[in-house]
């Protein structure tokens, strides 16, 4: 399994480091026989699994309950683990504590946080704690509501200065990665060659040290519409709701069950039975 200091050497190396998400024990099991290096358990999930319509209803006790699953199907791969909406913004002490949960109860490795100015001394004193921290910058969709949607951050260069100052500010508050989603490539560019830690794009572009994206976007799970920035690899709704359609007109039709699918009685046990 890799870990946060392999990161850093992948960085240095050249080597480009991939991040999928994964929400319970299929996903995780898959994202691990995929060969991916780390495995984020995002807050997406309220999104892609639990159906809201932002990242913002998920809680603590969502994230642990599915981290947990996430942990049983990947058991050699590094996770981290998103704290949700509200749970390390109240104090440095409720950070500690909530952070501390999701790392304990579920066995994620590390956390991921959203955003920088109040957010970096959370960072220090998680870090401190033992705990790594990821860091999150660019669109952070758990602020949706004051950025005004989901659109492409630090396009203009006073924004793009702010987001270079954050990123230096993420890596001395000791983040040993940091995500950066929804940039111009050429700042994404910009922010990976002033930091000496992983920055891990998501609609940042190719000139980054490594790429996440969502699982049910990849693979075409249970979404309707992607982002410009997913790459598809499959759309593997069609089969799921053909297979679906299927067995439900074998069952109506009475095809289904077939004698393979079927236990069956001894002759004596039933001669005894019915006499
Ligand atoms: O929640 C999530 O899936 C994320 C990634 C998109 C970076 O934060
Ligand atoms: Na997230």
């Amino acid at each position: 399994m890799k870990q946060t200091t392999d990161f850093l050497k992948m960085k240095e190396r050249n080597e480009k480091i991939v991040m999928l998400t994964a929400y319970d024990y299929p996903s995780a099991k898959q994202a691990e026989q995929g060969g991916v290096d780390v495995i984020l358990v995002g807050d997406s999930l309220g999104m892609v699994v639990l159906g809201y319509d932002s990242t913002i209803p998920v809680t603590l006790e969502d994230m642990i309950h599915h981290t947990k699953a996430v942990k049983r199907g990947a058991k050699d791969t590094f996770i981290v683990a998103d704290m949700p909406f509200l749970t390390y913004h109240l104090s440095v002490k409720d950070t500690l504590q909530n952070a501390g949960r999701l790392i304990q109860e579920t066995g994620a490795h590390a956390v991921k946080l959203e955003g920088a100015d109040e957010v970096i001394e959370k960072i220090t004193a998680l870090t401190k704690a033992g705990i790594p921290v990821c860091a999150h910058l660019g669109l952070t969709p758990q602020s949706v509501g004051v950025l005004g949607g989901y659109k492409v951050q630090g396009k203009d260069a006073l924004a793009a200065k702010k987001l270079l100052k954050d990123a230096k500010k993420c890596e001395e508050a000791g983040s040993f990665a940091v995500v950066l989603e929804c940039v111009p490539k050429q700042l994404a560019e910009e922010v990976a060659k002033s930091v000496s830690i992983p920055v891990i794009g998501i609609g940042a572009g190719v000139a980054v040290d490594g790429q996440v994206l969502v699982y049910h976007d990849i693979l075409g799970y249970g979404v309707e519409r992607v982002p410009k920035f997913v790459k598809q690899y499959h759309s593997v709704n069609p089969f799921m709701i053909e297979s679906i359609q299927a067995f439900t007109d074998d069952v109506r039709t009475g095809q289904f069950p077939e004698e393979k699918h079927t236990f069956t009685m001894k002759e004596q046990e039933l001669k005894v039975l019915y006499g």
